[in-house]
C-alpha cells in the first residue's frame, strides 16, 4: 500500500483503507478477558503489572531506582517462581469433564456457546502435567532482561562471566526450565557467548515444604486444615456463582458443583496464559462471580501456605536464614571493601514465595480470611493475583548509601515496605534488628519435627 500516492487521488479511499489497516490492527490485538486479574496464582504477570502489556520489557526506573541518589545496589537476592505452565493433571482432568458436561447437555442461544461447542476442542492432556509452556520461558527470560536493565552493575557481564552470579532452583522440571531461561535472557541482554549455564539444585530451599514434616501432617495431609474453603464452596456466594454459570449454559444447576466452575474460571485462564486467547469459556463468568473464585484461591492460599497457621510461615525458616546469610556475607565483605557475590537468582514455587512473605510479616490482615467474611476482606491485603502470579518474585536489595548499607524489598518489580518500619529503605541493620527473634530462633528442624509419640492431629 502507498497511502502517499493514494492520498493525491482520493482522499475517501485513503480514509477506507486506514480503518480497514486500524480494524485489523484493534481485531489482532488481544482484547483480555476482564476476569483476567482475578486469577491468582494463574495470572498472567503482565496482568498484575498492566505496563507490561504494551511493552514486556518496560522498567520503570523512578519505581525501580535506588532510594536516593547517593545509593548504589550492592547486592540483589532474587526468590521467583517459575513462569506459565499447564494444568497439572488433577486439573486437567477437571476440565475434561467441563467439556464433556458442556458437549453433552449445554443448550442455549449464546453465541459463544455455539462456538464451543462447534469449534473448540479439548487439547490439554494428562502428560501435559505442569511442565512449562513455552510462553513461561519468555516469562523468564523478559525477567531476566528487566532485571539486567534495573540493576546493571549487579547483573552485569562481568559478574556473570567473572560467576558472582549464583543460580539454584527447585528440582521440578518447570523451575529448572525457568532458570534456564532466565540464563538465555541474561546472556542474550549482556550478549555473553559460549559460556554454559550453571545452576544448583536445592530441594530443601526451594521445596521445603515437602521436608517439613509437622507441615505435611498437621495441613497438607489434613482433612480439616482446610476446613474454610470447604465450607465457602456452599457458601451464599458460590450458590450464586454456580447458579449464574447453570443459567448461562441451561445445564440443571444441580450438575454445575463448584469443582466444574472453577474448572471454567482456570480453562479461561490458561487459554489465555498459554495461548494469548480471549477463549469463548470466558463468557460463562463474569467479574462478579470472578471476585468470588478469587477469594476461593486466596482462602485456600491463607490456610495453606500463608498466615492460617504458624507452621507453614515457619517451614520458610531456612529460606529466610538462607536469605539473610547471603545479605550478611555480601555486607561484611563490602565493609572489608572486597569483592563479592553479587547476586542470587532462586527459583521456586507459589508455595515457596508465599510462606516467606507469610514469615516476614507483609500482607498481613487484621483478620484471619474465613468463609464468612467474604464481603468485610474486599480489602484484603493477601491477595494471591496480586501476590504471586507466574514468575512472581520478590527481591532483597542491598544498597550502599555513604557508608551506610539500607535494604529495599521489592515484590513483581514494586517497592513494598518491611512491616512496621516507616522508611522504604531501611537500614539493614535496623532490619536484622526487627527480625532479630526470627534471625535468633526459627529452627527449622525443630518447627518441623513431629513429637515422638504417636502424633495426633489435635488441631481444630
Ligand atoms: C512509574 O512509576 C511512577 C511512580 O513512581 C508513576 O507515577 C508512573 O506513572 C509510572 N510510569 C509508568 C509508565 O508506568
Ligand atoms: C468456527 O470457526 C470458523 C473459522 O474460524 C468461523 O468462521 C465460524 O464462525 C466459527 N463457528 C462458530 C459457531 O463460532
Ligand atoms: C541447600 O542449601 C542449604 C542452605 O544454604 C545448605 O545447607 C545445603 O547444603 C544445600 N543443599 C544442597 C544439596 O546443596
Ligand atoms: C472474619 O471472620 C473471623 C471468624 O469467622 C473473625 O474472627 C474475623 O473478625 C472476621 N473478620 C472481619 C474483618 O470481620
Amino acid at each position: 500500500m502507498k497511502p502517499v500516492h493514494l492520498l493525491s487521488r482520493n482522499k475517501h479511499f485513503v480514509m477506507a483503507a486506514l480503518s480497514i489497516v486500524m480494524a485489523h490492527v484493534s481485531y489482532s490485538k488481544l482484547t483480555v478477558p476482564a476476569i483476567a486479574t482475578y486469577f491468582g496464582t494463574k495470572c498472567r504477570y503482565e496482568d498484575v503489572n498492566l505496563h507490561l502489556r504494551d511493552d514486556i520489557l518496560f522498567v520503570n526506573k523512578s519505581l525501580m531506582g535506588p532510594p536516593s541518589a547517593a545509593c548504589k545496589a550492592v547486592h540483589l537476592v532474587a526468590v521467583l517462581r517459575h513462569g506459565t505452565r499447564y494444568p497439572t493433571a488433577k486439573n486437567i482432568r477437571k476440565l475434561a469433564s467441563l467439556y464433556d458436561l458442556v458437549m453433552a447437555e449445554a443448550s442455549g442461544p449464546a453465541w459463544w456457546l455455539e462456538g464451543i461447542k462447534s469449534n473448540w476442542t479439548m487439547w490439554y492432556t494428562e502428560d501435559m502435567d505442569g511442565k512449562l509452556v513455552t510462553k513461561g520461558k519468555e516469562d523468564h527470560r523478559h525477567l531476566a532482561i528487566r532485571l539486567a536493565k534495573t540493576f546493571p552493575t549487579l547483573m552485569s557481564r562481568d559478574n556473570l562471566l567473572g560467576e558472582r552470579i549464583e543460580f539454584l532452583t527447585s528440582s521440578k522440571h518447570r523451575c529448572v526450565d525457568s532458570v534456564k531461561a532466565f540464563q538465555e535472557g541474561l546472556h542474550q541482554h549482556l550478549d555473553v557467548r559460549g559460556l554454559g549455564f550453571t545452576h544448583y539444585v536445592n530441594d530443601s530451599l526451594m521445596r521445603f515444604f515437602d521436608q517439613c514434616q509437622r507441615f505435611v501432617e498437621d495441613v497438607e495431609n489434613s482433612k480439616t486444615a482446610l476446613k474454610e474453603v470447604e465450607i465457602f464452596k456452599t457458601s451464599v456466594e458460590m450458590e450464586g456463582v454456580r447458579r449464574k454459570m447453570a443459567s448461562r449454559l441451561q445445564i440443571p444447576h444441580s450438575l454445575i458443583t463448584s469443582d466444574l466452575v472453577e474448572a471454567a474460571f482456570f480453562l479461561c485462564s490458561y487459554e489465555l496464559a498459554i495461548k494469548s486467547e480471549n477463549s469463548l469459556w470466558c463468557n460463562t463468568l463474569d467479574e462478579v462471580d470472578a471476585e468470588v473464585l478469587e477469594y476461593k484461591n486466596d482462602l485456600k492460599q491463607y490456610w495453606k501456605r500463608g498466615y492460617g497457621y504458624d507452621i507453614n510461615r515457619k517451614s520458610s525458616c531456612s529460606l529466610f536464614h538462607d536469605l539473610f546469610r547471603r545479605l550478611e556475607e555480601a555486607s561484611h565483605y563490602y565493609r572489608l571493601g572486597k569483592a563479592t557475590k553479587a547476586a542470587t537468582v532462586q527459583v521456586g514455587h507459589a508455595e515457596t514465595l508465599l510462606p516467606l512473605l507469610s514469615l516476614m510479616g507483609f500482607f498481613r490482615d487484621k483478620t484471619p480470611l474465613t468463609a464468612e467474611n467474604f464481603s468485610v476482606q474486599r480489602g484484603r491485603k493477601f491477595r494471591t493475583s496480586q501476590l504471586v502470579p507466574y514468575a512472581a518474585n520478590l527481591l532483597f536489595v542491598l544498597y550502599e548509601c555513604r557508608d551506610e548499607l539500607r535494604l529495599q524489598f521489592f515484590l513483581n518489580e514494586k517497592p513494598v515496605q518491611f512491616p512496621s518500619m516507616g522508611h522504604p529503605a531501611p537500614l539493614y541493620d535496623t532490619v536484622r534488628a526487627h527480625y532479630s527473634k526470627l534471625l535468633q530462633g526459627c529452627d527449622f528442624n525443630k518447627e518441623c519435627e513431629l513429637p515422638k509419640v504417636n502424633h495426633m492431629n489435635t488441631e481444630l
